[in-house]
């Protein structure tokens, strides 16, 4: 990039923000007077000259096999340990030690999809029963030992759970791939942690169908060996026990049923492996800006006592609450606060198997009045599929919830409201949780008992965290000036990502190279960028505007542009392809896919459905873009890089502005013509896009 194009950058990504501030909203004094955290001056605690030993308070959570000795060492930074020293096995932490107090406590209430079919309530000395006999049949059957990764292709389903808790149990690192995903996403990811055991389930149950799943386990084999990477043995769960549901044949020495294996296991255990606190607990792959899936790595030490304590301050969990979160294990939310956040601190964690509105959009609520849910946790995209299809459900049931919480994705201030009013009926506390799948846990979000309320801010940084927002060229922003930049977290905390797995130089690039002194070993200068862009008013609440790199959030969910274009590349005709975010009502963002044919090839009538089809073949149906528009030409520029802040302003009606860096100027007229009266007869014309959403389109794709 050369110095010109840097300060052009400069000035876009420090736009200028347009929203009204919104109004402080107080919890209640019955909320405060509960929560676990009420006292106003906890802050004073968590200062930066407290730092780092602050966070005893978190590792104090925690049940140590060996007390840790040192709390932070941070002496080659952006690498950096926490409670060193320390040993301890997350399985235990999760389960074994609540058998004293907790034992025919409800673990996990897990709520199918099917309405008619009965919960499954596992307690917590069943989860023990468990976990010890499937990490038993892991260690003895499948020859996994400290260390070894496992990847997990499994949908909602109480083994899940069992699954992980298991590998934790054993230290062996596991790698859930969202059970949404296509076997070829999860070949992919097989190779990446070099897996030889692939744990998967038969089948699901997803807005009424029963999905064959154990189809995308034969894929996922297959992508794996055409690339060097074999997978020795495919376990796999019955979604309904003693039934094998799907039409895929198992292949006998590689396909296993787990239900079956089982049966040599009843009763057995295997003692918790004492891990070292840097001991990578899993793997969670996520999108970047190239096509290659980064696979974060998270630490048992550091991780576990930060979701363990997010979960009791943030989300305030007491012992006798039942807290749902309605998110998917497959991503980062389910993983620190369905699984090892909850069960760590001794609650009980609902998880449901399919669709926020099946049968209706009164389902939630049904399940929630049915199961005496108090503590809610959902994403926007959640919230505002409920909002339309039905405003007015929550008033005819009869639940009782004290805390709501709202992931993954800006929340627009007229949609919070409704959560507030209407599903919380003005009563319960909302926390705009604001965090990423490398941050851990929270490092954006309220304290729900202590601090208000602003709907469309996450609020201040998390107990410990200090973000920060820096301009192009590393000065702060300062609280109250109106100007957005990037906003990065200034310190070290225990929830953070440890590295990239196998690649420490992608870590470093992708996370500080852009504003860290290298040579300097302080940790002060090492700033982590988040990739978001964010401004700040100057009561120091933080709202989270959007991406600044090329990741599209589809309903809370990253798929990075690379990834979806070299999906579409894999169709034979298509010579280019460039991805952009459309504005949708529902979901947020849903990507548009611009092609252009290879030479010698004729537009066919199906082209458009063969893009969508790869790329859901690639990546999954949650990637399938709205629209494939197949054009001559993709604007570009002088050096070929396609232009995608110009097709992205052509998709949303947004004023195209400065073409005169394209070498091929006169194709932006062609498209617009081609996409928008497209688009107008489709009715898609997008109305009232806040300022702050056109220049994040504005700027779409410039940042590298
Ligand atoms: O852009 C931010 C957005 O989601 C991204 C992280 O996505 P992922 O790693 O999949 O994790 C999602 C669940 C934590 C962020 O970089 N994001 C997350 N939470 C919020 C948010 N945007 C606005 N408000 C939030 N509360």
């Amino acid at each position: 990039m050369t110095k010109d194009t840097n300060k052009a950058n400069a000035n876009e990504s420090e736009i200028a923000s347009h929203w009204r501030e919104e109004e402080l909203i107080y919890p209640s004094d019955e909320f405060a007077n509960q929560a676990n955290i009420n006292d106003k001056n906890i802050k004073s605690n968590f200062t930066i000259d407290k730092f780092p030993e602050c966070f005893k308070q978190y590792s104090d959570l925690i049940t140590w096999d060996k007390e840790w000795d040192q709390i932070l060492d941070s002496s080659n930074p952006p690498f950096y340990n926490w409670f060193v020293g320390g040993k301890l096995n997350a399985s235990y932490n999760c389960v074994d030690r609540h058998l004293s107090d907790y034992a025919d406590k409800a673990a996990i209430i897990w709520v199918s999809e099917q309405e008619n079919e009965p919960d499954r309530v596992i307690t917590y000395s069943e989860l023990f029963v468990k976990v010890n006999e499937f990490a038993t049949l892991l260690k003895e059957f499948c020859g996994l030992k400290p260390g070894d990764r496992v990847t997990l292709h499994m949908p909602m389903i109480p083994e899940l759970p069992i699954t992980m808790l298991a590998c934790a149990r054993l230290g062996v690192i596991h790698s859930q791939v969202f059970g949404g995903f296509s076997g070829t996403a999860c070949g992919d990811r097989i190779i990446d942690s070099e897996s030889n055991i692939l744990i998967t389930a038969d089948s699901y149950n997803r807005n009424g169908k029963l999905l064959d799943h154990k189809v995308k386990a034969d894929e996922a084999v297959e992508q794996a060996s055409s690339n060097g990477t074999d997978v020795e043995k495919v376990l796999i769960w019955q979604r309904y026990p003693n039934k094998y549901s799907s039409s895929s044949p198992m292949i006998q020495g590689r396909d296993y049923s787990v239900n079956e294996l089982l049966e040599s296991y009843e009763g057995k255990t295997t003692p918790p492996e004492s891990m070292s606190s840097d001991s990578p607990l899993f793997l969670m792959y996520t999108s970047g800006t190239t096509a290659k899936p980064k696979g974060i790595q998270h630490s048992t030490g550091g991780y576990l006592s930060y979701a363990a304590a997010t979960s009791k301050y943030y989300q305030d969990i007491h012992p006798d609450d039942i807290y749902w979160c309605f998110a998917d294990i497959g991503w980062i939310t389910g993983h620190s606060y369905i699984v090892y956040g909850p069960l760590s601190i001794g609650a009980t964690s609902v998880m449901y198997e399919g669709v926020p509105t099946f049968p209706d959009a009164g389902r939630p609520w049904r399940i929630a009045e049915r199961l005496g849910v108090n503590i809610f946790h959902t994403a926007p995209t959640t919230i505002r599929m409920l909002r339309k299809a039905g405003p007015d459900e929550p008033a005819k049931y009869n639940y009782n919830f004290k805390h709501m919480t709202t992931v993954g994705e800006p929340i627009e201030p007229e949609v919070w409201r409704w959560y507030y009013e209407v599903v919380g009926r003005g009563k319960a506390v909302i926390v705009d949780t604001y965090w990423q799948t490398e941050t851990g846990g929270f490092i954006g979000a309220t304290l729900p008992g202590t601090e208000p309320m602003k709907p469309g801010s996450c609020g201040p940084g998390t107990l410990g965290i200090f973000p920060v927002i820096l301009d192009e060229n590393g000065n702060v922003i300062e609280p109250g000036s109106g100007s957005a930049g990037n906003i990065c977290i200034s310190n070290p905390w225990p929830g953070r990502m440890q590295t990239i797995w196998k690649d420490p130089e992608r870590f470093i690039n992708t996370y500080f190279k852009k504003y860290a002194k290298p040579e300097s070993k302080d940790w002060r200068d090492w700033p982590y960028v988040t990739g978001d862009g964010a401004t700040q008013s100057s009561d120091g609440y933080f709202r989270i505007v959007g991406r600044l790199d090329d990741v599209i959030n589809v309903a809370g969910h990253r798929l990075g542009t690379k990834e979806l274009e070299s999906a579409a590349l894999t169709v034979p005709s298509i010579g280019e392809a460039a991805a952009v975010p459309a504005i949708d009502d529902l979901k947020g963002r849903v990507p548009e896919m611009y092609v252009s044919l290879k030479p010698g090839y004729e537009k066919q009538t199906t082209i458009e459905n063969d893009v969508k089809q790869a790329i859901a073949t690639n990546i999954g149906p949650i990637a399938r873009p709205a629209h494939v528009w197949v054009t001559t030409d993709l604007p570009k520029t002088s050096s070929g890089k396609i232009m995608r802040r110009v097709i992205a302003s052509i998709s949303n009606f947004v004023e195209v502005g400065d073409t005169t860096t394209l070498s091929n100027p006169e194709v932006v007229d062609k498209i617009k013509q081609q996409v928008q009266s497209a688009k107008i007869e489709l009715n898609q014309v997008p109305k009232d896009i806040p300022q702050e959403i056109i220049d994040e389109i504005k700027r779409f794709g410039e940042d590298n």
